[in-house]
């Protein structure tokens, strides 16, 4: 039997969990970094081959920073039943605690949140132990996607929980302090797979791809492309009546995995960006994803940015690909999250011809300007966090934080980039490897830390 390919490689789950303290620092670590990079991924125990990549257990890895020094580096598992092997459909139905818990963590409303879209959140404590599942007293009623979205000016979380049964979708929005005060059943969704979606200051953004429901997907996580399904956005107007009011546009099929950004643009237009993939490029992503032959040579293949434009005054919507170069895990500044950013980040790979390579990417959206800080061979960098700086003026000021996975020195660094020249300032030395993985969030420290 063959190697699964996210066993191997930059993928090499870690054996152990660790904590080092005192960490050598190279260069300047802004002094006003305080708080704690935490990023999770798929690290199933030793001896255990899941049949799908994203069924492996969530492990992460934490690196605290304070007053110009790396105080401290930890990884923990997520300490859920399924880590200990409890199945996620039982008699009774899905299991919602029995989560992986390995795709993102957040926080919201001071608690760290470890995700995976088929389950509850389980929540973490500040040194990444883990408290328990989370279902928000008692008010979340399904799984909760793994891409939740703050919105910078009301400090509300919307999120959304999706099933391949009905009731398809549910929408939710938790206030500030954590409470869900409000929830919806979205009409006309279907059992294509949602991973991710958008907010505007007035619009909820919900994206379905042409990869569905598939109960003949034998890997553990039913679904595969069927050109039978549309691929749509749904626009849904942020009012208490929203949901009755949803518009869906029919868009060329694809696979949206991540939203960059979603916006009114000045003539009320929904402006949405994200890397997309086409039918082969979800196969050849899938096969990687469950190690199956014909798979791609990276996670993601044939990711390219998408543009979509809905006039929703004229009932029309306008597509294209506006970028050449393979990405994922695209970043901004989340104080623009939901209006229009000028600069977009995120994390490019070489492509099947082997063209770009690993790499952070910026994208000037006003002057259509690319720039890329090639991570240099073998060395696969994690998606970048933007952090703003301190009194920023601009919308670039600030700086990003990836973690490089090294694999011919076998070790790892976390690298501060200045978001606006991609130069990097300050390179943290990690005490091992650490996993090539999916997603993370910047906490900064609050006034009681
Ligand atoms: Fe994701």
């Amino acid at each position: 039997m063959t190697t699964k390919p996210y066993l191997t490689g930059h993928y090499t789950p870690a054996v152990d969990e660790i904590t080092a303290t005192g960490l050598t620092v190279e260069g300047h670590l802004p002094p006003e970094l305080n708080g704690r990079l935490v990023r999770n991924s798929h690290n199933p125990k030793p001896g255990v081959t899941p049949t799908h990549w994203f069924k492996g257990s969530g492990m992460v890895h934490g690196i605290r920073l304070r007053s110009g020094r790396a105080e401290w580096y930890r990884n923990r598992w997520v300490r859920t039943p399924a880590l200990d092997g409890a199945p996620y459909m039982t008699e009774h139905g899905p299991d919602l605690t029995a989560s992986v818990a390995g795709t993102h963590v957040i926080e919201h409303a001071g608690r760290l949140l470890a995700l995976c879209e088929a389950n509850f959140p389980f929540e973490l404590d500040a040194e990444l132990e883990t408290v328990g599942a989370y279902d928000f007293d008692g008010k979340l009623r399904s799984a909760m996607t793994a891409h939740p979205k703050t919105d910078p000016v009301t400090g509300e979380l919307h999120f959304f929980g999706s099933s391949p049964f009905p009731p398809y979708l549910l929408y939710y929005v938790a206030d500030a302090k954590g409470r869900i005060v409000h929830s919806a059943e979205i009409p006309g969704a279907t059992a294509s797979l949602k991973h991710d979606f958008a907010i505007t200051r007035h619009h909820v953004v919900f994206i379905e791809g042409s990869v569905t429901f598939d109960p003949a997907e034998h890997s553990g996580i039913p679904y595969g492309w069927s050109d039978a399904q549309p691929s749509r956005i749904g626009v849904m107007p942020r009012t208490a009546d929203g949901a009755t009011r949803i518009r869906w546009f029919d868009i060329e099929p694809g696979n949206m995995l991540h939203a960059a950004n979603a916006y009114e643009d000045a003539q009320g237009r929904i402006v949405l960006e994200g890397p997309t993939v086409d039918r082969e490029g979800f196969q050849l992503s899938w096969n990687w994803w469950v190690g199956a032959p014909g798979r791609g040579t990276e996670p993601n293949t044939r990711s390219y940015t998408r543009r979509w434009v809905v006039d929703l005054a004229q009932g029309r919507l306008d597509e294209q690909t506006i970028d050449d170069l393979a990405v994922e895990f695209p970043t901004l500044n989340e104080d623009y999250l939901g209006a229009e950013n000028r600069y977009t980040y995120a994390i490019s790979f070489p492509d099947q011809d082997g063209y770009g390579g690993y790499g952070v990417v910026k994208y000037d959206r006003a002057t259509g300007a690319r720039r890329v800080h090639q991570a240099g061979d073998a060395r696969l960098p994690s998606e970048a966090v933007f952090v703003p700086a301190e009194g920023a003026a601009n919308e670039d000021d600030g700086y990003l934080l990836t973690v490089i996975s090294d694999l011919k020195q076998d070790a790892s660094q976390l690298l501060v980039l200045d978001a606006a020249g991609l130069d990097r300032i300050a390179t943290v030395h990690l005490p091992r490897r650490v996993t090539g993985g999916i997603h993370g969030s910047w906490i900064p420290d609050t006034a009681d830390q």
